[in-house]
């Protein structure tokens, strides 16, 4: 049933900010949002997190590793599933291993782990589906809460499991010391935020029609981003590529004077996601490199970004104000329908797009 939408990707992007604030309910338990669920994770008991996963899933790992570093000062190693089971990684107790799986039954994602039991520390999931092969053979699995996810691009179950990895960083925080009362305070109520930033963000949709009508008509898409927001310009190509099948690429923004910027020209947009934060003038720049070489930039910020730095660019997509480190989950939003819309204006089968298939239980 697809609630009136045209397409259940429309109607999953759409279900976002019930979805994850029923997910940060869950992972936090009074109405203040203060006390994190007891996960049964102890995370001053390990040296390091590596995480394990494929495709969208796996590039919300690579998000949570910035705020897993950033915050909970634990270095965590991501891999693909693919690559981790054949490369027999060293592991030992000290080791924590997290595999992110949507479906649950993805055949690399639930090798690796068979790998790791008996090796690691502890192996945990986090799924969609908690009847699944990988939630069974986990240590632990955490549910993600999304409810089902029938669009082959994945939508809520990439936010729902940014939010639950979030959610994990600040507990990691707390178990190893390292938040004080206010620290704590101000980054719990950041996370409180993020449905409503998502429902501010869905609001934004017409802007986002406008931009992909226009890259609708582009054969290649660049994104960009820094920090966080680096592993989400990834899976802006990703999405974007998958559904309207038009070849799309993310970089880290600082990585585009070394050899990416050869490419530009009036032919790729270029979609820099960047909110007015620490990394902000350093990602200007670097618009402004593609702006010398006649590069066409879509600039996704909020008002004070396009304020101080939209000079010049192509198209504007403007977002709300955000504080902190999780803005990487409302920036989804826009990227998600940037995805979506071009493939509509574009006519492909958007729910189904050719070749692929919602879970990959063959190697
Ligand atoms: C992209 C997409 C895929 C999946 C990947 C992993 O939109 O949906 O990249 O994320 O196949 O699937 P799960 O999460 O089921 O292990």
């Amino acid at each position: 049933d697809k609630a009136g939408h045209r397409h259940f990707m429309s109607k999953e992007i759409a279900e976002q900010p019930d979805v994850l604030a029923n997910a940060l309910k869950y992972y936090t338990t009074d109405r203040e949002g203060r006390h994190l669920l007891e996960t049964g994770v102890d995370f001053s008991q390990f040296d390091r997190i590596v995480m394990v996963a494929c495709g969208t899933a796996s590039l919300a790992c690579f998000v949570s590793k910035y705020w897993f570093e950033q915050i909970a000062r634990i270095p965590v190693e991501i891999d693909i599933a693919s690559e981790f089971r054949y490369r027999e990684p060293p592991l030992n107790d000290r080791t924590l291993t997290l595999f992110v799986s949507q479906s649950g039954e993805t055949a690399d994602t639930l090798a690796a782990l068979r790998y790791c039991t008996g090796q690691a520390g502890k192996v945990v999931s986090i799924v969609n589906a908690m009847e699944s092969s990988i939630a069974r053979e986990s240590d632990l699995a955490l549910p993600i809460l999304a409810g089902p996810e029938i669009g082959v691009a994945s939508t809520k179950a990439f936010t729902c499991q940014l939010a639950v990895l979030a959610s994990l960083s600040l507990q990691a925080a707390r178990q190893r010391g390292l938040l004080d009362e206010a620290g704590d305070r101000e980054l719990t109520d950041q996370l409180r935020r993020v449905p409503g930033q998502v429902t501010e963000a869905l609001a934004i949709a017409p802007q986002v029609q406008a931009v992909s009508a226009q890259l609708a008509r582009y054969e290649d898409v660049l994104f960009l981003g820094r920090g966080a927001l680096y592993p989400l310009a990834l899976e802006g190509a990703l999405k974007l590529k998958e559904i309207s099948y038009i070849h799309a690429e993310g970089y880290a923004s600082g990585e585009l004077k070394h050899g990416p910027i050869a490419l530009i020209d009036e032919e790729m947009p270029v979609v820099v996601l960047t909110p007015h934060d620490a990394m902000f003038d350093k990602t200007v720049s670097n618009m402004q490199e593609v702006m010398a070489r006649g590069g066409k930039i879509v600039m996704v910020s909020d008002a004070r970004g396009l304020k101080d730095g939209g000079d010049g660019v192509w198209q504007m997509i403007e977002m709300p104000k955000i504080d902190g480190p999780f803005a990487a989950i409302a920036y989804a939003v826009p990227i998600q329908q940037l995805a979506y819309f071009t493939a509509v204006e574009k006519g492909t089968d958007v729910d189904q797009p050719r070749n692929l298939a919602k879970s990959v239980t063959v190697e």
